[in-house]
């Protein structure tokens, strides 16, 4: 048994490595025209046909760039919260709502989040739709991320019913695989985003 568990952990580290080989191999301008398409097919969901409140993030190296996305978002009128590492609850995240005063600063990952200011923090009951990364995801909306599990944290409120939103991964073409290794936390995403398809994962 243990041994089958470090097979199949070596078998994700693979996997993960293989996905973010194939996101890097990309160019900028790829990347930036991809942002284009994703950024297009989010704003025309039914869903943000009225003003929402959007939870979304600070995409970092060869991620798909949310910054155009971000923009867009908060010029049709949604309010923006992005996550920043959570100060009391290790591996949790904590939304900050975006204002003309944000301040920035870097967690410990280098990546850019608002600073903590108690007066902006979203509960995620105030959040309608949460923009998710990932590195891969599947046929079932089954989502990889970079192993740290902060989104499967945020999500499993969502996942016990005890609130309501819509969580939409956003992603390449080439993040998609057939069919990804499932543990029990991981919570799959209802729709995911890439520049040639939207994903609906909704029963
Ligand atoms: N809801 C949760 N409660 C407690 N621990 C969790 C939860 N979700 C994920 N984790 C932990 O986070 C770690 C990373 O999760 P994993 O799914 O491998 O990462 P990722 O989703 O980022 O790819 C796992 O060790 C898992 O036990
Ligand atoms: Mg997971």
């Amino acid at each position: 048994m243990r041994f089958r568990k470090d097979i199949s952990a070596v078998a994700q580290q693979q996997l993960r490595r293989q996905l973010l080989d194939a996101r890097a191999s990309l160019s900028s301008v790829a990347r930036d025209d991809a942002a284009l398409q994703v950024g297009d097919h989010l704003l025309q969901l039914p869903e943000l046909q009225q003003p929402c409140h959007i939870g979304s993030y600070f995409s970092v190296k060869a991620e798909l760039p949310t910054h155009t996305i971000n923009e867009r978002l908060m010029a049709q009128g949604h309010q923006l919260s992005l996550p920043i590492l959570h100060p009391a609850r290790a591996g949790h995240l904590l939304y900050m709502q975006l204002n003309q005063t944000t301040k920035w600063t870097h967690n410990r990952f280098g990546i850019p989040e608002p600073e903590l200011d108690v007066r902006h923090v979203t509960p995620l009951t105030h959040i309608n739709i949460l923009l998710v990364p990932l590195v891969g995801f599947d046929a079932h909306g089954n989502r990889m991320g970079m192993g740290g599990g902060f989104y499967d944290r945020t999500l499993s409120a969502w996942r016990e019913g005890k609130i309501s939103l819509l969580p939409i991964g956003l992603a390449l073409d080439c993040q998609y695989v057939n069919e990804l290794p499932v543990q029990p936390w991981d919570v799959p995403l209802e729709l995911v985003i890439t520049p040639s398809k939207v994903w609906d994962f909704r029963g």
